[in-house]
């Protein structure tokens, strides 16, 4: 059954910013009294923005109740395996797979039980074996349950199994004993998260900055001419890099997409103002430019809007050459490592996409075929990519541009972790 309640004023602005600001946590609450520090848990992942689902055991709903847990993290609690309703709405398997990280706490002895020997008899323990991501636990029981051999054969299974555990404190239980198996604070708990990010974020510490949408530039303070880019390729870059734990700055044209979440964005209207945004964000470790850049604006936009008279002619518009960014950024003092432009083609593609490489300076050029029918990519979900490298040609498949995104980040990855190609390709220049 899903338990659906919904908002309630849960009193904090969500402004602080974190690792997990971009994360999504599948929270699975299994029956423990430390449930309680679980409420306070997901209040603190909310604070900073993270995405939260809540699985709660029928153990757990003896301690916290769904209505709880539902305000808190702002959806509904995933508690029933065989309700029809969640299942076609959110099954065992998107539960899963939708999150980045998925944290049992507090993980009770037989939660812990049926995780090492592969028993799924509720939504908590079929979602983790059907689960393809990291999996951070965080055992809490009484002191003698937690020594029993058997706990520690099944920890010991876990951990052989790639699960992280978070180790118990030692203290006074709510049992009246004392010892090993206090579920650590909520504090505790969301550093180990936000470390177990850091640890596994090769990209952490770097920084970027991505281009993305059409310019704008004006004729008269009501026209202007632009194009068709939607923004749709360069925000799934800029937030599949800040997945990535890179501080992102987008700077965007007019688009009607929102903003990728834990990413800082500018908008602009113009290449005049997309440069200075872009030259102002330097020294950046990493450039993407996504952006359909205007190559020309009028030279002198009318102040007044233009009329159309009678007996007059059609005005003539005279343009000027637009700074070309991705050029700036590639001979700039404080050029990025790595710098990477697009080129939109509707012919000869690659042979285009090579000559804007050596042109612009760039170190790759993602080559994409563009055009108003058959091939749009501009506006379309989809893309069909070429990455060239100085000395690499490389023809990906069509894909989501969320996909086409996590492919040039993947590269990006191997690209930064070989300090050896960085080193040749700045020695080069
Ligand atoms: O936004 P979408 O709807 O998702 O569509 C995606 C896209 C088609 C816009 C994107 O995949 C793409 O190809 N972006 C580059 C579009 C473009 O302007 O290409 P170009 O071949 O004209 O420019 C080559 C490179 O120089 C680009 O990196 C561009 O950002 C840059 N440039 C161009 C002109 C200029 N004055 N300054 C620049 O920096």
């Amino acid at each position: 059954m899903v338990q659906d309640f919904f908002l309630f004023d849960i009193g904090d602005d969500m402004t602080e910013t974190s690792v997990l600001s971009t994360r999504s946590i599948l929270l699975i609450i299994s029956g423990g009294i430390a449930a309680y520090k679980s409420l306070e848990l997901i209040r603190l992942f909310r604070k900073t923005g993270t995405y939260v689902r809540v699985i709660l055991t029928k153990g757990g709903e003896q301690f916290v109740t769904p209505l709880s847990v539902s305000a808190l993290s702002e959806h509904p609690v995933y508690t029933d395996l065989w309700s029809l309703k969640d299942e076609s709405e959110m099954g065992h398997i998107r539960l899963s797979r939708e999150a980045d990280l998925i944290i049992v706490a507090p993980a009770s002895a037989n939660l812990i039980a049926k995780m090492a020997n592969g028993i799924t008899d509720d939504l908590a323990s079929t979602t983790l074996l059907a689960s393809n991501k990291p999996i951070m636990i965080s055992p809490a029981m009484n002191p003698e349950m937690w020594a029993k051999p058997s706990t520690q054969r099944n920890l010991e299974i876990l951990k052989q199994d790639g699960i992280h555990i978070i180790a118990p404190n030692v203290g006074d239980m709510a049992c009246g004993e004392t010892g090993t198996g206090r579920m650590p604070e909520a504090t505790e708990l969301f550093k180990a998260a936000e470390d177990f990010f850091l640890n596994n974020q090769p990209l952490a510490a770097k920084t970027a900055i991505v281009t993305s949408g059409p310019t704008y530039e004006p004729i008269d303070p009501v026209r202007f001419i632009g194009n068709r880019s939607s923004g749709k390729q360069g925000h799934a870059i800029a937030a599949e890099l800040a997945k990535q734990g890179v501080n992102v700055t987008l700077v965007t044209g007019p688009v009607s997409i929102p903003a990728p979440h834990g990413v800082k964005t500018i908008a602009i209207e113009t290449a005049e103002d997309m440069k200075l945004a872009v030259t102002n964000a330097l020294p950046a470790d990493i450039f993407v430019g996504a952006a359909a850049v205007a190559d020309w604006r009028v030279e002198t936009p009318s102040v007044q809007k233009m009329k159309k008279r009678v007996g007059q002619t059609a005005p003539e518009l005279k343009f000027t050459e637009n700074p070309d960014i991705l050029a700036t950024v590639s001979t700039h003092p404080n050029r990025p490592s790595l710098v990477i432009g697009f080129a939109a083609e509707t012919e000869d593609v690659l042979n285009y996409a090579r000559a804007k490489l050596v042109k612009k300076g760039c170190d790759w050029i993602v080559a994409n075929q563009v055009g108003k029918d058959a091939n749009p990519v501009f506006g379309a979900d989809d893309n069909q990519v070429t990455l060239i490298t100085r000395t690499t040609t490389e023809n990906w498949p069509s894909a989501s541009k969320t996909d086409v995104a996590k492919m040039l980040v993947n590269k990006i990855v191997e690209d930064l972790k070989d300090e050896q190609q960085q080193l040749s390709r700045s020695t080069a220049k």
